[in-house]
């Protein structure tokens, strides 16, 4: 047991002061590179969650994807032509999932620090409620976001967004509606009535609805 621990030093490596039931260590430290590559590993780690996980809107990385997808379709622009914020059209692309997307992230960029993630109120009112303030028909809806409301505590974006991002998004605004989010105001302004129905369906339903006569 108590065996020399000189014989352990063959090959002129140093014991370090260890020694347990007569086991005893190399000082061998990790090199330089390695360990500092470890501390650099950790110290990357707080400020890399804190920016992609802290909860700012638009970084993880599903929503710089669909940021991504979003501004692929605003490339369709062309494709739609010039949108006029009627009834309408509103209407017609509450009904079009890859178009309300486009609306969906105009939201999350430009409206959600004052209406909330969802829509639910912050600063401004609840948009998933049936009240309203400045809106009776859909198509206020994308007045209120031209011009603004409130002497500017809505602000004016006609001069910020395409024209085509304002009836978008006030589509995504219109499709909240009756979502019911608990948000922090509570119900402002008027009850109105519900949105008209979409007239024309649009062409890829045709089939389905000819079908069923
Ligand atoms: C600086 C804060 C702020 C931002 C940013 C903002 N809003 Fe508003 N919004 C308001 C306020 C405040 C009101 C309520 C105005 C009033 O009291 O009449 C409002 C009202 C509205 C209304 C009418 C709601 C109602 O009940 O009449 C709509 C629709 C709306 N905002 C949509 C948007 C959209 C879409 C965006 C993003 C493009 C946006 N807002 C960005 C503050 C904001």
């Amino acid at each position: 047991m108590s065996s020399t621990p000189t014989e352990n030093t063959a090959n002129d490596s140093v014991l370090t002061e260890h020694a347990y039931d007569g086991i005893e260590e190399f000082d061998n430290p990790l090199p330089g590179w390695w360990k500092w590559l470890f501390i650099a590993c950790i110290a990357f780690c707080p400020p890399y969650f804190l920016y992609y996980h802290g909860g700012t809107p638009g970084r993880s990385i599903e929503e710089i994807y669909s940021q991504a997808l979003a501004a692929n379709t605003r490339l369709q622009f062309a494709e739609i032509g010039e949108l006029q914020p009627d009834e309408a059209t509103l209407v017609s692309f509450m009904e079009k999932d890859n178009w309300l997307r486009v609306g969906k992230i105009v939201f999350q960029t430009h409206c959600v620090s004052c209406h909330g993630r969802e829509g639910e109120g912050k600063v401004g009112p609840n948009l998933t409620d049936e009240s309203y303030k400045n809106v009776k028909k859909i198509e206020d809806i994308a007045s209120v976001i031209n011009n603004g409301a409130a002497a500017g505590a809505m602000p004016q974006w006609s001069n910020r967004l395409h024209p085509n991002e304002v009836v978008l998004v006030a589509a995504y605004v219109a499709s909240m509606r009756g979502e019911m989010l608990e948000g922090p105001r509570g119900a402002e302004g008027k009850e109105i009535p519900p949105w008209p129905e979409a007239v024309e369906a649009p062409e890829s339903e045709s089939e389905s609805d000819s079908a069923s006569e």
